[in-house]
């Protein structure tokens, strides 16, 4: 179908800003600008097609923007930091779940006697994934908000199977859906979808949770895309196919910083193998405790200090007094950095964006490969609220269900100066032995409290 030039021009534009938002994203400093183009290019194609006179009932269009702008605002301002992670797959599933409706509302348009294959591919595509996208995300909601029933990763014998099965059968009635399009096969294909999204997630637990959650940003972009096909919007298939592309990415960075194949997470057969130690096992009679006056005259004698930030600073809000204490330390000659594990935190990009907030200066920031060779020579670390991402389990026991995840080696450090509020695990759920190891002081807590009371004890010391 043709649309007027400037509809086609306007749409061109946004798909330039589209692309000019995501390299602003590549960067902290540019990032708050390439949120901003992203969103006038998005306010661009929607006028656009509103523009188009092939769009009917404008009352009920502005019903629905009304209703979701008041719903999207309130849940983007209402929402803690260390939420946002569900706010985001909520978020990706309401879009697997927008591609279906049109899809259905395409499929009911037709009229019966029209050759449409090519368009019904289209929908039965935007139909697949965008309801294993849907409930796909609202499984992960679950896992992420911790919900009881979806806590632990549900695995049975012959899962892999039954999801090959339940996959060649969606694929059958999908395109049964293309050549013979009808209500009833839809529904039915759509239900067999929908379990697919479920039973491809349920299976996954813990500390891979973020691959998936890219993964499913992915293809709520890809059944965007297939929605682009459908209703033959080239805008929607320009920014379907970033978003589509961008979550592949995140997905591989995400994959890589985890130690976990791509094939794995595609396949819902993220295994968490081996026996966990005990944590009293673990700890017992080995873990020494501290306090901030014994913390302020180690960092008297410090010439080089790593804070290891992770997600119990979020949960403390303690990134303010954390940069104060750094300024404090380096301000009496001590230099002073920042580790940033790939996924410590509960987001991609979780650290920065809180210290960037803090307006610590982002050279200070080190990326795990950059920093690692460097503990060795490290007087004090100070874990502030990390776990999972300094467990040396992953580097030395082969079957712990983190093994082989990069992990920065804090243990390596002269000493290492953990604060977390008691011996509680992190999101993976196993203890850490590096709170047993011989260099390691805890310093029980809450982060923010341990941070100024840290920086009181050595400004009195
Ligand atoms: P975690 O391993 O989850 O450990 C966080 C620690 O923070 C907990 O052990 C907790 O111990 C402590 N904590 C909580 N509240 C605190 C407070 N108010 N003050 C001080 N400490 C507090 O965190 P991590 O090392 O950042 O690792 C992240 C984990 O989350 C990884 O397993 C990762 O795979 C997973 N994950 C990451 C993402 C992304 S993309 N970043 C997304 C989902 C999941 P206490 O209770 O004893 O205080």
């Amino acid at each position: 179908m043709e649309h007027h030039p400037l509809i086609n021009l306007a749409y061109v534009v946004a798909g330039i800003l589209f692309i000019l938002g995501l390299k602003g994203l590549t960067h902290p400093r540019t990032a708050v600008r390439g949120n901003l183009l992203g969103a006038i290019a998005m306010l661009i194609a929607i006028v656009a097609t509103l523009c188009n006179n092939e769009v009917l009932g404008y009352k009920t269009i502005a019903l629905g923007v009304i209703i979701g702008a008041v719903v999207g605002a309130v849940m983007a301002i209402k929402v803690q930091m260390t939420a946002m992670p569900q706010l985001v797959a909520l978020f990706n599933g309401f879009g697997g779940g927008a591609s279906v409706l049109v899809g259905y509302a395409a499929l009911s348009k037709e009229s019966p006697d029209g050759n449409f294959l090519i368009e019904n591919i289209a929908i039965a595509c935007s139909g697949l994934i965008g309801a294993v996208t849907f409930w796909g995300s609202l499984v992960a909601f679950g896992k992420l908000q911790e919900l009881d029933f979806l806590k632990k990763p549900v695995r049975f014998s012959g899962q892999q199977w039954a999801n090959l099965g339940l996959a060649a059968l969606v694929i059958l009635l999908g395109l049964s859906v293309a050549w013979f399009p009808n209500n009833f096969l839809f529904f039915l294909f759509l239900i067999a979808a929908s379990l697919l999204g479920v039973t491809l997630v349920i299976p996954i637990g813990g500390a891979d949770m973020p691959v998936v959650i890219a993964l499913l940003n992915s293809y709520s972009g890809l059944a965007a895309a297939a929605t682009g096909f459908v209703i033959d919007n080239n805008v929607l298939i320009i920014a379907g196919s970033l978003v589509g592309a961008s979550g592949v990415i995140l997905t591989r960075i995400m994959c890589k910083a985890m130690n976990r194949s791509l094939f794995n997470v595609l396949f819902g057969v993220l295994e968490a193998t081996g026996e966990v130690a005990e944590a009293d096992e673990v700890y017992a009679g080995k873990i020494k405790s501290t306090s901030a006056e014994e913390v302020a005259m180690l960092f008297d004698s410090a010439q080089r200090v790593v804070i290891v930030p992770g997600y119990g600073m979020a949960v403390a809000q303690a990134q303010h007094a954390v940069r104060e204490l750094a300024s404090e330390l380096e301000s009496r000659g001590v230099e002073v950095e920042f580790a940033i594990h790939p996924v410590a935190g509960r987001m991609p990009g979780h650290m920065n964006v809180l210290l960037a907030e803090a307006e610590v200066p982002y050279e200070k920031l080190k990326e795990m490969d950059e920093i690692n060779p460097s503990f060795a020579q490290t007087d004090v670390v100070l874990v502030i609220g990390a776990n999972d991402v300094v467990n040396p389990d992953a580097r030395n026991n082969p079957s712990s269900p983190i093994a082989g995840m990069p992990i920065l080696n804090v243990d390596q450090a002269k000493t290492v100066v953990v604060i977390k509020r008691s011996l509680s695990p992190g999101f993976a759920g196993i203890p850490n032995p590096l709170f047993a190891a011989d260099n390691c002081l805890m310093y029980f807590g809450d982060g923010k409290q341990a941070a100024l009371d840290l920086n009181r004890a050595i400004l009195e010391g």
